[in-house]
């Protein structure tokens, strides 16, 4: 474990918790490990470390993160000790785009890398069966790039499904999906998503899907909480904004003395989603911010008041044909954008 642990870690105990149907618990923050390009594997697994020693109890891993290996080896020593027990853990991991056919190999693969016998969620990352090369630029495009397709995504949901039976996994769930994908979904699977990771945060609320998945028993999990203030230049457009430096934000931080980063893990938990921030230097606050100050129902109404419907993670490298706009991924007219 990390040698410089302070004082005042948090007792994970503190952590608010989410009930879910089968009568198990998951913390309602967790760490993101995404270092996109400019945080390494190790530097990740480095705060992994340090953020479990510190209290945290959840983890946000992917295999496209290109990280689990190194995670892993920090979950291997920390269970070998035995100060922290793995039921006192939640893992997540995800299957890649380009393994959507082969989902037993890839979650068995995460499982050997992050040294774990089970998931605690497995997750299929999108919903588009494209591979496209890590860093790429959003202009780029893979020409075999295919649309969502309800029979090949249910293909993928059926594998999804066996994980759950064979023990990998105990929860399964979607990510990037949209109501009439998860429609179609909630209506063939038999195995339903427990979980739907996708992007929250105070300037893209998402409010209809939010409460489609609450009002249909799925769990939200809140990517980019703090609007991913880190991302790579590639990832930003002009039309971008940044939750941190909202004006409602910052007077609401000032207010009860605490950050806006806190501010806007504090709503997405009192919200009901899974805030899961990544963070190499500031996960000792982020965690400090969950069990910190409430925020008032004003405040929340207010903050529900700033929704900007600015999506920052657009997908663009998924677009199946020319001439389409990333729109064309989001079904935002509600239905699935045709073939
Ligand atoms: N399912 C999906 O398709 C999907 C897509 C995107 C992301 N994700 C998951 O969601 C996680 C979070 O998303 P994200 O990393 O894009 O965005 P984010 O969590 O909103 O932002 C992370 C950035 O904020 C900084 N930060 C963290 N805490 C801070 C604080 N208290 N004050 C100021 N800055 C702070 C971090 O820097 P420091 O490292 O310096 O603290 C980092 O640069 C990812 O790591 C990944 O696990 C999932």
């Amino acid at each position: 474990m990390a040698s410089n642990i302070p004082e005042d870690r948090v007792d994970p105990r503190q952590i608010p918790v989410a009930a879910l149907a089968d009568g198990s618990q998951i913390p309602m923050v967790g760490l993101g490990t995404f270092g996109s390009d400019h945080v390494s594997a190790d530097s990740v697994a480095q705060a992994v470390e340090g953020a479990l020693a510190f209290g945290w109890r959840h983890i946000d891993c992917a295999s496209v993160y290109g990280n689990e290996k190194e995670i892993g080896r920090v979950l291997g020593r920390v269970l070998k000790t035995g100060k922290i027990k793995r039921d006192q853990l939640w893992i997540t991991s995800k299957v890649w785009n380009d393994m959507h056919d082969s989902v037993g190999e890839s979650c068995k693969r995460s499982l050997a890398d992050l040294q774990l016998d089970q998931v605690d969620l497995y997750l299929v990352h999108w919903p588009f069966p494209n591979y496209h090369a890590p860093q790429c630029d959003v202009t780029s495009r893979n020409p075999n790039a295919k649309p969502y397709i309800h029979a090949s995504y249910m293909k993928t949901w059926r594998q999804m499904e066996q994980l759950v039976e064979q023990g990998l996994a105990r929860h399964i769930g979607t990510s990037n999906m949209t109501i009439p994908k998860l429609k179609l979904l909630l209506q063939d699977a038999r195995i339903k998503p427990a979980f739907s990771e996708m992007e929250l945060h105070p300037h893209f609320q998402q409010p209809e899907l939010f409460r489609y998945c609450v009002d249909n028993g799925i769990q939200p999990i809140g990517y980019c909480p703090l609007g991913s203030p880190g991302r790579p230049e590639r990832d930003r457009t002009p039309q971008d904004t940044n939750p941190l430096t909202d004006p409602m934000i910052r007077d609401i931080a000032k207010r009860l003395s605490i950050t806006p980063a806190a501010v806007c893990l504090k709503w997405a938990i009192q919200r009901g989603q899974i805030p899961i921030p990544f963070s190499v230097n500031h996960y000792q606050d982020n965690l400090r911010a969950a069990i910190g100050v409430r925020l008032s129902d004003a405040d929340m109404r207010a903050i529900a008041g700033i929704d900007k419907n600015c999506r920052l993670v657009k997908g663009q490298v998924f677009l199946w044909k020319q001439d389409q706009s990333w729109e064309d991924l989001w079904d935002i007219n509600g239905e699935i954008t045709p073939p």
